[in-house]
């Protein structure tokens, strides 16, 4: 992997040569905070390799400590994990998750049912998040949690002996089913089953397999059911994180629209419930080729070819959004790019991320000149084959700002992103691998 850079403030990205080469792309977010949790949870020594070293991810590990995991990170960059057996040590100060949703969430599930007591907080950002989603269906289980306004961070928990519960998710969130699984698992009694209508990522699924728990999992008309017993011990294992499709999907899409472009990205997870992107590519035109598929800690994994050619605008079905939901913003780029129309719908879940992921995408577009509609819950952006270009604010998202990185190869007059220092939260070195691949960038601070 290519080295982190300084924290920069603002980036201007310039079409130029083509980009042309072979990269990995860093460790999957999802599966990184979920193994550091499990870490903590288990009895024994988890190892993690190819795990993401960035913001969100660092939240997760600094608060496994607080909660009593001993944390070693070896030169090679494994992280090796002495875990709890699942008796969480009473946090001496607020825990601090940052911009990241997924610690939020996740964490709580446990920290409901074992933590003595607990504050949770995290940046501007993620205390206007929801958190209802997560605080009731744990409190229907026996959970003391009080929140701001009955609603956001900070959370204080106090621990309590949980029961199992039968849930249907209300909406399609891998964060709140992996929080009640948790929670479920660590519970005192009664078996928890959770149902959710749309198929959302399955990492927790697996990942707990790995960990030695019994997770029953069926496919039912009303959706996926999920069913955990308590009383499981997780048992350390060895964890090996393939790369972060959501990450890769920046630079596929960046070969995609710059022409002359082809690149490889190797050891990316291919997860079906992550791939939605890599298949709406394809409806668009792009020629995507995968290769050597194999399987690693339970996930598929494999290296994705992605070479330039025209794209046209299409329709995204509501029901294929959460297999797509963090590339929404930079297929929304592609769409700009592509000619014809491309419409969303389904996804007013995008409004809630580390910032209104529609209104964003509007006004950025708008920016470089593109002309897009927005909905509650979605966009239509009017593809006319190329961009002009000018000056976008990322609105302190990772995603924005990388989505609009990659406008700027492409785009007439480039595009400066403002506020480019978020992309540490998920990304640290996506500057320099655009730059090893061929791409024209120049930082500055503000
Ligand atoms: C995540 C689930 C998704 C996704 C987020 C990571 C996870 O959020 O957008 O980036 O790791 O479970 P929701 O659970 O809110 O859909």
């Amino acid at each position: 992997m290519t080295e982190k850079r300084p924290l920069e403030q603002g980036m201007r990205c310039f079409p130029g040569s083509p980009l042309r080469g072979t990269v990995a792309v860093p460790g999957d977010k999802s599966i990184t905070h979920r193994a550091i949790l499990f870490g903590l949870l288990a009895e024994g020594r988890t190892e993690v390799s190819g795990w993401l070293d960035a913001a969100d991810c660092r939240s997760s590990l600094q608060i496994a400590r607080m909660l009593g995991a001993e944390v070693a990170e070896t030169d090679d960059g494994r992280l090796i994990i002495h875990g709890t057996a699942g008796n969480l040590r009473e946090p001496e100060d607020v825990l601090d998750c940052g911009n990241s949703g997924t610690t939020m969430r996740v964490f709580l599930g446990a920290i409901a049912a074992r933590a003595p007591f607990a504050v949770l907080t995290g940046d501007g950002s993620l205390r206007r998040r929801p958190m209802r989603r997560v605080i009731d269906p744990l409190t229907d289980m026996g959970a003391a949690i009080s929140a701001r306004s009955g609603r956001f961070a900070p959370l204080a928990v106090q621990g309590r002996a949980l029961r199992g519960i039968d849930y249907t998710l209300p909406v399609a969130s891998a964060q709140v089913k992996s929080a009640i699984l948790v929670a479920g698992l660590l519970a005192h009694d009664g078996v928890t089953a959770v149902t959710e209508p749309e198929a959302t990522r399955d990492h927790t699924e697996n990942l707990l397999t790995a960990f030695g728990v019994h997770v029953k999992r069926a496919s039912l008309p009303a959706g996926n059911r999920i069913e955990v017993e308590p009383g499981q011990v997780l048992r350390g294992a060895a964890v090996a994180v393939p790369g972060d499709p959501s990450s890769a999907a920046f630079l596929i899409a960046a070969a995609a629209l710059v022409p002359g472009s082809a690149v490889t990205v190797t050891g990316v997870g291919l997860n079906a419930t992550r791939t939605g992107f890599l298949r709406a590519l394809g409806r668009m035109g792009a020629q995507v080729e995968l290769g050597n598929l194999r399987k690693v800690s339970g996930e598929v994994v494999g290296d994705i070819t992605v070479t330039h050619g025209p794209l046209t605008g299409i329709e995204i079905e509501p029901a294929e959004v959460p297999s797509l939901i963090d590339e929404l913003p930079v297929l929304a780029v592609l769409a700009a790019f592509a000619e014809g129309t491309t419409r969303v719908r389904g996804a007013a879940e995008l409004r809630v991320k580390e910032t209104d992921r529609i209104a964003a995408v509007a006004e950025g577009l708008r920016s470089i000149g593109v002309q897009v509609d927005e909905a509650e819950d979605g966009f239509t952006v009017y593809g006319r084959g190329t961009v002009d270009g000018g000056a976008v604010d990322s609105h302190g998202d990772h995603r924005i700002a990388m989505s609009f990185a990659v406008a700027g190869l492409a785009a007439r007059r480039g595009v400066t992103v403002h506020g480019w220092d978020c992309v540490n939260i998920s990304y640290p070195s996506f500057a320099a691998t655009l730059e090893q691949l061929g791409a024209s960038l120049q930082a500055w601070s503000e």
